[in-house]
């Protein structure tokens, strides 16, 4: 069975992906960046993040000791706001804790914030060369193709079993760097061959051994039998310009949906929206066009109601900002994008 460990980090000396710039770093500070990052988002998006956010924070004792808003701020677009919380929370504990430097292994990482068992094992299979396989969706599509494994991966304890077998795979000798290259090949072998739908069975390094493909089921593995459904939503939010443009923007409750990040103002609904605020100057606000967005469980119509009000205008715990200003705020990214365009069309 370790022809497979074997043939995965051949694959990847040979044709894997190199020049990340987070490989090829050994400092768990930066490796643990960037895997959280890459949790949920794609690596084109965050080659832009991942600089910008080192930049500021070169290290891990100035992401400890910044304030979240800052860090909040360089996370906004990125989305999945509560890895930015986690990770700052995270940076403090290993400040406060282990003395600023990172436990070596994945039973211990996985119990810091925001570190889940896959991401705990990458960071120690990259950073110390531990023995321990991860299991993202992509290494479970890989593995449960190359084993035809067809129990449901929906289930925790079927994704348990998975991981069993493949921490069987790794050789009790297997080297730090064998293990670098490991890890990276089964990462990259299931962003770029073993792909969800039409396969590159055929130039597969592990495609002699590879159960799924002997048995034509690439198609139907892995099995995954929870469908998401997303709910709809209808969110109506209060735009208020003063007669300089600048806009009106709160933060959101600490907790739930872009949690810390500045909205405008969040009405109750349809019906709260067509009362005019106080110190209007219009007397119709612009009901302009919703913005669909979807989040892992809801899908959202955002609804914006404007409306212009005079200069004196005043409300508490929240702040006018200039649409073409900086807007140097945590902002989810449509109403961020939303603002800029209108900006622009002023
Ligand atoms: N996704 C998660 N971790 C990754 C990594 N180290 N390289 C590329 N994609 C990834
Ligand atoms: Fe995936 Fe095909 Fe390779 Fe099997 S042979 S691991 S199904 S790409």
């Amino acid at each position: 069975m370790s022809d497979f460990f074997q043939s995965v980090v051949d694959w990847q000396l040979m044709h894997g992906r190199h020049g990340l710039p987070w490989q090829g770093s050994r400092d768990p500070y930066r490796v643990w960046l960037s895997e959280i990052m890459l949790q949920q988002t794609q690596v084109s998006t965050v080659l832009a993040y991942y600089p910008r956010f080192l930049e500021r924070f070169p290290t891990l004792h100035a992401l400890a000791a910044a304030p979240e808003s800052a860090v909040m701020t360089l996370w906004s677009g990125l989305g999945y706001y509560s890895r930015a919380r986690h990770l700052h929370r995270c940076a403090q504990v290993v400040v406060a804790e282990w003395d600023g430097q990172f436990p070596r292994t994945a039973a211990e990482l996985q119990q810091l914030p925001g570190i889940g068992p896959s991401t705990a094992a990458a960071i120690a299979a990259f950073c110390f060369g531990e023995r321990v396989s991860i299991m993202d969706g992509n290494v479970q599509r890989v593995l449960s193709r190359w084993l035809a494994f067809d129990q449901d991966l929906a289930q925790a304890s079927s994704v348990k079993t998975l991981w069993a077998l493949a921490q069987a795979l790794i050789p009790p000798a297997a080297t730090h760097p064998q293990m670098i290259a490991y890890t990276q090949g089964l990462m990259d072998l299931g962003a770029t061959l073993c792909r969800r739908t039409k396969p590159h069975c055929l130039t597969c390094p592990l495609q002699p051994s590879c159960q799924a493909f002997e048995q034509d089921r690439t198609a139907a593995l892995p099995v995954k039998r929870r469908t998401l459904k997303r709910r709809t939503e209808a969110w109506w939010f209060l735009v208020l310009r003063r007669p300089d443009g600048h806009l009106w923007l709160e933060p959101r409750p600490s907790t739930g949906i872009w949690a810390g990040l500045y909205t405008f103002p969040l009405l109750d609904g349809a019906e709260q929206a067509r009362k005019p605020p106080h110190g209007v100057e219009s007397l119709a606000p612009v009901w302009h066009e919703p913005i669909a967005h979807d989040l892992t469980h809801r899908a959202l119509q955002l609804h914006l109601v404007e409306w212009a009000v005079t200069h004196d205008h005043d409300r508490a715990g929240g702040c006018w900002v200039d649409p073409r200003g900086d807007m140097d705020l945590g902002l989810p990214a449509p109403l961020r994008s939303w603002i800029r365009q209108r900006a622009q069309g002023l």
